[in-house]
């Protein structure tokens, strides 16, 4: 077999997404669009993946420098014919496969297809699929399986308009067949150099242009508005949650949003209406939800984040048990067994082992040893108007309701703090520290008022 290189073109602006992002870097679950479509490239293992890019190529540039595929800028958007002849000089002789940037969907199982079939082409192939609603896509002018014109959206007259099988903008080149590209003039309603043009210049130096059709219509979605977005998204969406569902995850609703980048253990149930992204890590057996946000966290085995709880940058041991109703912030390590009910609040501390903080209490920048009792109510005052303050809490603590520790302040092992006391000082190994006033009565008060 011929080696084979991808093109793939994403230099367009995208005005019909109305951004001042290029279309390609926004996000269908997690990742930007051009990431798929460089998966996939990958996976077909070839020679080379050139990426054409053009709108905001300091922003694309930045993104695409790690994944290892060859950048060409097209300094000019004039057309998909002349974005991929801006890739032709890198490539050497072997066929080109094109894919385009904003069709994100494909599969590695349908362009294996597609190649096969290009095997059995003059030269060139095109791949197209049906859909119902054609607005926006280049019409097929179609003679049996071989093409002879691909009529633009903003070309076609009112019978061409009703035709409902369209180019997908994946096609396939011989090496030779990249000259076809040359001869493409730019005389139509946009004024661009189209690459599908190349379908009637074939056919009159005699070729002929296979069409490839493809049934899942879905699967090949070119992404042109936001609406368009939204139907990646969700079509993405549903294929994470049922590779999520093989791979031995409960999913109790398909109102769940799990990510891309995600990755979850097996026998872990995931609640209606979570949300889950970023570098977010899962283990077994893990329950969470409902309405539970989880960003950029590693949770381990045996963790139960219950209803209405919000993670970012977490990291939770063997067995912690969160929620409902707490929220946690970045930097938030919690030791195995630790407890964190409603209304708590952590951000950038360390629990130990069995630490609990059931309710209503605020935990910022502090160390927290092992089996510490939080009551409700207890403040961390980490802040004093300037600067942040970190506080230690020793092993076995017992902080009573309603108490502030204004830090820097470290609290000894095995100490107990009063309820409603307000901690300034450090407090010894075991001490009982209290700094309540005492309580008088006044009798025979009320009866005196009326
Ligand atoms: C294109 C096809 C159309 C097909 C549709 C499928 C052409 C002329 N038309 O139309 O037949 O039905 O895709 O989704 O090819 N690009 C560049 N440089 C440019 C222009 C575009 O790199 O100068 C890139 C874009 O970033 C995009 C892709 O090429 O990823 C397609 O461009 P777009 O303008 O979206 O073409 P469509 O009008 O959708
Ligand atoms: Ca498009």
């Amino acid at each position: 077999m011929p080696q084979r290189n991808v093109v793939i073109l994403a230099a367009g602006k995208g005005t019909r997404m109305k951004s001042a992002r290029a279309k390609i870097m926004h996000e269908i679950m997690g990742k930007p669009m051009i990431a798929y479509v460089i998966e996939r490239a990958k996976e077909l293992d070839p020679a080379k993946i050139i990426v054409v890019i053009g709108h905001e190529k300091e922003t694309v540039e930045a993104y695409l420098r790690e994944s290892g595929v060859t950048i060409v800028v097209q300094e000019e958007q004039k057309g998909t014919a002349h974005a991929l002849l801006a890739a032709a000089p890198h490539l050497d002789d072997g066929d080109v496969l094109v894919l385009y940037g904003d069709v994100p969907l494909i599969t590695m199982e349908t362009l294996i297809e597609f190649s096969k079939a290009f095997e059995a082409a003059d030269g060139i192939a095109f791949m197209t699929t049906e859909v119902d609603d054609p607005t926006g896509y280049g019409r097929m002018i179609l003679e049996g399986n071989a093409v002879l014109h691909i009529v633009e959206d903003a070309d076609a007259n009112e019978i061409q308009k009703k035709i409902r099988v369209i180019n997908t903008g994946i096609c396939m080149l011989r090496h030779d067949m990249l000259e076809l590209a040359r001869a493409v003039t730019p005389n139509n309603a946009k004024g661009e150099y189209y690459l599908t043009d190349i379908c009637h210049i074939a056919r009159q130096r005699r070729h002929w242009v296979l069409a490839h059709h493809h049934a899942d219509a879905e699967e090949v979605l070119g992404i042109n508005t936001r609406r368009d977005l939204l139907k990646a998204n969700v079509t993405m969406r549903h294929k994470i949650l049922d590779r999520l569902m093989e791979d031995g995850v409960s999913i109790l609703d398909r109102d769940t949003y799990v990510d891309d980048t995600v990755r979850i253990g097996r026998d872990t149930i995931i609640y209606p209406h979570s949300f889950i992204s970023g570098k977010t890590i899962i283990g077994e057996g893990v329950l969470v939800g409902p309405y539970v946000v989880i960003k950029d966290s590693v949770l381990a085995d045996g963790v139960f984040i219950e209803g209405f709880s919000s993670l970012d940058g977490v990291t939770a041991e063997a067995d912690v048990k969160i929620g409902p109703f707490s929220r946690l912030r970045p930097f938030t390590h919690l030791h195995a067994g630790v407890k964190i009910g409603n209304f708590v609040e952590v951000k950038n501390s360390v629990l130990d082992e069995n630490t609990k903080a059931n309710h209503l209490a605020y935990i910022g920048d502090a160390t927290v040893g092992r089996d510490v009792n939080i009551g409700a109510g207890t403040i961390t005052c980490n802040y004093d108007g300037k600067k942040k303050h970190r506080t230690t809490i020793g092993d076995g603590v017992f902080v009573g309701s309603n108490t502030e520790l204004v830090a820097p302040v470290t609290i000894g092992s095995d100490a107990v703090i009063g309820a409603g006391s307000t901690i300034t000082h450090d407090v010894p190994d075991g001490a009982l520290a209290i700094t309540r006033a005492k309580q008088k009565h006044i009798e025979g008060y009320s009866r005196r008022k009326k």
